[in-house]
């Protein structure tokens, strides 16, 4: 086989924060590390994080990690694996302490502590005050986190593959995972990279949507690769609409403005959340909030000459706050809305902005699959962490800073449990010649412009960007933040559709394709997947709960429902799995009706 062909002992797939922070533990651990990411990676989406971290340090507000574990199960409507969220919240402080010491330079109180800020859904004392538990570096978080973990990485001597894109994983007959099918976006030259054991950390899948908070380098590729390699998706139902993006652009507005005191308001000057969340208001977590910009806007209390958004006022903070802890938010008004926060409120709208889907993993971050027997077993050497891993600490709605502490907590968890399984498994397995075949043919059907296949019903002269636009609006129209049974039917059939004239799209007009035009039709086959993935399974569950909100179940049911939805390739199967409700060390949190 004339392909250059490389070995390590572990493969990290996707150089964002949570690749970054496991390949630091493996590098310094003195195991060696291939990063694969399709951008340089301080491009990775994690750079775009702003409003922080959470961890229960107590700086600001009395705190401890049993109430961020509360906060989280509500937040999740008790779909949030207990056990997951209580690992996840107790690392929390000791995690931020570890990057202040890598060197993330956090914003500051005045007796020189770290700055936390309000978030929604956070309390004291199990549902009481208000909490401050977000640790933010003003409004740049993730930019100062993702380009420290990078340095550190350069210091601990990481291999870095820039700009190369993961095609597919590499498995043997028995199902073990060996590495991946790359190659060099410059030069278009192949790699196969072998690893004893391999991570999974592409982040999430936001190019679903046609408005949306994420990198266009969101097309979910790791969940799609994990897919077609055997493995079921989780919970992909639920897709998180963030109250606050600019309306009609979707680029995030922090829910650190709110946090520092902004609130919503609908065209009659109203401060709307005070009806849907009396106790907390604006600070009510994600999925209550954007439900709420909707119904305003539904009922015709919307902003505008098309009264279709609402606004987000902080100019009442005074110019100090906003270019002290707002900066970033600041710029971006001013850059694509003409508007500077410190006079004038700014337009909003939910826009799409976390899969809370993802692989199934459990707190160490293996990859989890179902048994015969009713449990799990954890694959040998296969790993997943950050957004594209659902571990489940998330359940069916994030809470805001929940993310950048899953990417660094089981970022770390997975690189600690990596050093232990490389302890017995000291030799790499041999990698068959046909293991190789279905990634390369994957390629090679986008070599060249216009596909060689021939069909009757489908116009070969429709274009992958064509298919990508079309794809963005089903989701948006059939899949939003309401859903109902009919609208979501006929989703799955337009998303059918779009898989199949892609198999006869052509990529370009031009002789010469170039790399990326390949990509983007490579990333258009992992987002269709993930597209029906969504669907089907938000077609299936018929209930509300988090973010899935159907208007034809209103009540969240327990009864039917408290359990983990599983999407297979194959057939587009639908297996249900229980949440995991024992926490480790604590009493289980039993579901009751979330109020905020
Ligand atoms: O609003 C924000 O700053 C986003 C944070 C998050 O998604 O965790």
């Amino acid at each position: 086989m004339n392909i250059a062909q490389r070995k390590f002992d572990t493969l990290v797939i996707g150089a964002g924060g949570a690749g970054l922070r496991a390949a630091l533990q493996l590098s310094q651990a003195d195991a060696t590390v291939a990063v694969v990411s399709k951008v340089f990676p301080t491009r990775s989406h994690t750079v775009a994080a702003q409003g922080g971290m959470n961890a229960a340090l107590g700086n600001v507000t009395d705190d401890n990690w049993h109430w961020h574990m509360y906060d989280t199960v509500k937040g999740s409507d008790y779909l949030g694996d207990q056990d997951a969220i209580e690992y996840m919240c107790r690392a929390a402080p000791n995690t931020v302490v570890e990057l202040e010491h890598f060197g993330v330079p956090f914003s500051r109180l005045e007796n020189g502590s770290i700055y936390q800020r309000p978030f929604g859904g956070q309390s004291q004392n199990f549902g009481g005050e208000q909490a401050a538990r977000t640790c933010a570096a003003a409004d740049r978080t993730g930019h100062a986190m993702l380009h420290t973990l990078y340095q550190q990485n350069i210091n601990a001597k990481t291999h870095f593959f820039d700009e190369f894109f993961a095609v597919d994983l590499l498995k043997n007959k028995r199902g073990d995972i060996l590495g991946v099918l790359a190659f060099d976006i410059e030069s278009g030259e192949k790699i196969i990279i072998e690893a004893k054991t391999t991570l999974i950390a592409t982040g999430g899948a936001g190019q679903l949507f046609r408005t949306n908070t994420n990198a266009s380098i969101n097309t979910g590729d790791g969940l799609a690769m994990a897919l077609r390699a055997g493995m079921p998706l989780q919970d992909m139902e639920f897709f998180q609409f963030h109250p606050t993006g600019v309306a009609g652009k979707g680029m995030l507005i922090t829910e650190g403005v709110r946090g520092e005191g902004g609130y919503l308001i609908n065209a009659e000057g109203e401060r709307f959340m005070e009806r849907y969340a009396p106790h907390v208001k604006d600070l009510a977590s994600r999925d209550v909030v954007s439900r709420a910009i909707a119904i305003e806007i539904r009922e015709g209390r919307g902003c505008g000459p098309n009264k279709d958004y609402v606004l987000l006022k902080m100019n009442h903070l005074g110019a100090e706050v906003i270019k002290k802890r707002l900066p970033g938010i600041r710029d971006t008004c001013i850059t694509f809305l003409g508007i500077d926060p410190i006079d004038q409120p700014v337009p909003v709208f939910p826009t799409a902005h976390y899969t809370m889907g993802g692989i199934p993993t459990n707190k160490n971050a293996q990859v989890v699959v179902p048994i015969g027997t009713g449990g799990e077993e954890a694959i040998p050497g296969l790993y997943a962490a950050g957004e594209c891993a659902c571990a489940s600490v998330h359940g069916a709605n994030r809470l805001g800073g929940n993310s950048l502490l899953d990417i660094v907590v089981f970022g770390r968890a997975a690189g600690k449990h990596i050093i232990d399984y490389l302890k017995t498994h000291r030799q790499h397995q041999a990698l068959p010649d046909e293991s190789i075949e279905p990634a390369l043919q994957r390629l090679a059907h986008w070599e060249t412009g216009a596909s060689e296949h021939e069909s009757s019903d489908y116009d070969k002269n429709v274009s992958v960007a064509q298919l990508k636009n079309r794809l963005q609006q089903v989701m948006e129209e059939y899949c939003g933040v309401f859903r109902t049974e009919d609208v979501l039917a006929d989703g799955v059939k337009a998303v059918q559709d779009i898989k199949e004239q892609l198999k006869y799209a052509h990529i370009s007009d031009h002789s010469s394709i170039f790399n990326t035009a390949r990509i983007e039709a490579l990333e258009l086959e992992n987002l269709v997947e993930l597209g029906l993935a969504t669907v089907t399974s938000a077609l299936a569950r018929q209930e509300s709960r988090g973010a899935h909100s159907r208007v034809d179940y209103q009540q969240r049911d327990d009864e039917r429902w408290m359990k983990h939805s599983l999407y297979y390739l194959q057939d587009n199967r639908l297996c249900y799995k229980p949440v995991r409700t024992k926490p480790m060390t604590v009493d289980t949190f039993p579901p009751k009706e979330r109020v905020y």
